[in-house]
């Protein structure tokens, strides 16, 4: 949210949002459905550290990602380690995995995790510094059915969520072999003196570093040049085209529609094979809701065995940008109305036995007359209102105002005679 409120001299950090009610309510609502999801289709919820050291993104994310390389929140904490808050939830996942030795337990585990992560991007629109995700990864196995069901997950969250008509797009990258290969080719190719001087610095940098994600850049010149260049289809081995069509068969036996973009490389290093990407209409330039692969390397790569898997993370922020999920406005139950002293110090005991009966129930604690009681009344939407005043007190009866059915009686001021149902029904 952005707001342009009374100036303390402190303000929230650029790219980190705060959440009032009415819109947590939404990611509330929101989150409900990603957890509902995910265990209908067996995910399990685990959740890990917000900070990690250093070494686990470095090593998992990859020292060749423009993530390790200039987004990270990286610190030296006071016992002189480097620790970084997470730029993203897949390395902690397998981090996790290995440390539990899980894979020692099941040779397959399905995990999901929900929060906050951070990347000291330049913050646009759809672009924040801490931003939210929810995250499946399917760890174990490497048939193309996984792959299939990592994305019919992710296309049933997206439809839950009621985000308007996502595009979805995939493409393989090949395994080990075909990307060395294909790397080397692409090396040569914007290497050469007349692709290389058009590149852009980022880009020129990248060609030693990792050549593949110039097809990531925004730089239309930079466009202009991998236009041209050789393609990862060219590269993909027996073994790879295999996967990638049992994958396509497996999304068309489920009807799930998708394009084929031989660009799309995503921005991490750990991908092999199959890599996604959901696109929403309606977000400008970061139009990804949600993005995966197959990483079969990372497990080996973190120091355990061979081990492959598959897995997506999906923004809450852009999600709820274009979301249509409607969230209905809280009703409270009951406002107690206290008029006078006698009836002020009372309330608290009254909102007690009314809580007690399950009701939500609230009042007013500024000493203020009728009038505005009632308009308090009005702004939580309450269903009833008590009115409790002196001479209420006096006669034992309280006055119970129904604003949903604009009716009014006595009721018994003894809470053990009161129902839910003359408040609420
Ligand atoms: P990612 O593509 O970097 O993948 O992020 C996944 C999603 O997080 C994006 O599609 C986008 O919706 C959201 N997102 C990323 N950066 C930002 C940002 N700065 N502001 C707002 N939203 C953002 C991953 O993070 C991988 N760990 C996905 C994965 C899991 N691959 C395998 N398993």
């Amino acid at each position: 949210m952005t707001g342009s409120g009374q100036d303390s001299g402190l303000q929230r950090l650029a790219g980190m949002a705060d959440l009032l009610p009415l819109e947590s309510k939404r990611w509330v609502a929101a989150e409900a459905i990603v957890r509902a999801t995910m265990r209908q289709y067996g995910f399990g919820e685990i959740r890990c550290p917000i900070m990690e050291p250093t070494e686990l993104f470095e090593r998992g994310t990859g020292t060749a990602t423009d993530i390790v390389q200039k987004e990270m929140y990286t610190f030296t904490d006071r016992g002189d380690r480097s620790v970084t808050l997470r730029p993203e939830g897949t390395p902690s996942v397998v981090r996790a995995f290995l440390e539990e030795s899980l894979g020692a337990k099941r040779p397959s585990w399905k995990l999901f995790y929900i929060g906050p992560m951070f990347r000291a991007e330049r913050p646009q629109q759809g672009r924040l510094r801490q931003f939210h995700q929810f995250g499946a990864e399917l760890i174990g196995p490497a048939a193309p059915e996984a792959d299939v069901e990592l994305i019919a997950l992710g296309d049933a969250m997206l439809r839950n969520l009621d985000v308007p008509v996502p595009r979805l797009v995939i493409n393989s990258i090949g395994d080990k072999q075909a990307r060395a290969d294909h790397d080397a080719a692409l090396r040569d190719y914007l290497t050469a003196p007349a692709a290389f001087a058009r590149l852009c610095a980022d880009c020129r940098r990248r060609t030693q570093t990792n050549p593949l994600r110039v097809f990531d850049c925004k730089n239309e010149q930079c466009q202009e040049v991998i236009a041209a260049a050789p393609m990862i289809d060219r590269f993909l081995t027996d073994e790879d085209r295999h996967h990638f069509d049992a994958v396509r068969a497996g999304l068309d036996r489920l009807r799930i529609g998708y394009e084929i973009d031989s660009r799309l490389v995503r921005g991490l290093d750990y991908y092999t094979r199959t890599t996604f990407e959901f696109k929403a209409a309606g977000l400008g330039a970061q139009d990804a809701v949600c993005g995966g692969g197959r990483y079969d390397g990372l497990v080996e790569v973190l120091g355990g065995p061979p081990t492959p898997a598959v897995g997506f993370a999906a923004g809450f922020e852009r999600i709820l940008a274009v979301s249509k999920l409607p969230v209905d406005e809280d009703r409270l139950d009951v406002f107690v109305c206290a008029l006078g002293d006698a009836a002020f110090e009372l309330t608290s005991q009254i909102l007690a036995a009314l809580r007690q009966l399950g009701l939500s129930a609230d009042r007013d604690f500024l000493r203020r007359g009728l009038k505005a009681q009632m308009k308090e009344a009005d702004r939580l939407r309450a269903r009833s209102v008590l009115i409790i005043g002196d001479d209420e007190i006096a006669k034992r009866r309280f006055t119970l105002r129904r604003m949903d059915k604009a009716e009014q009686r006595e009721i018994d001021a003894e809470p053990s005679q009161w129902t839910v149902d003359e408040f609420r029904k």
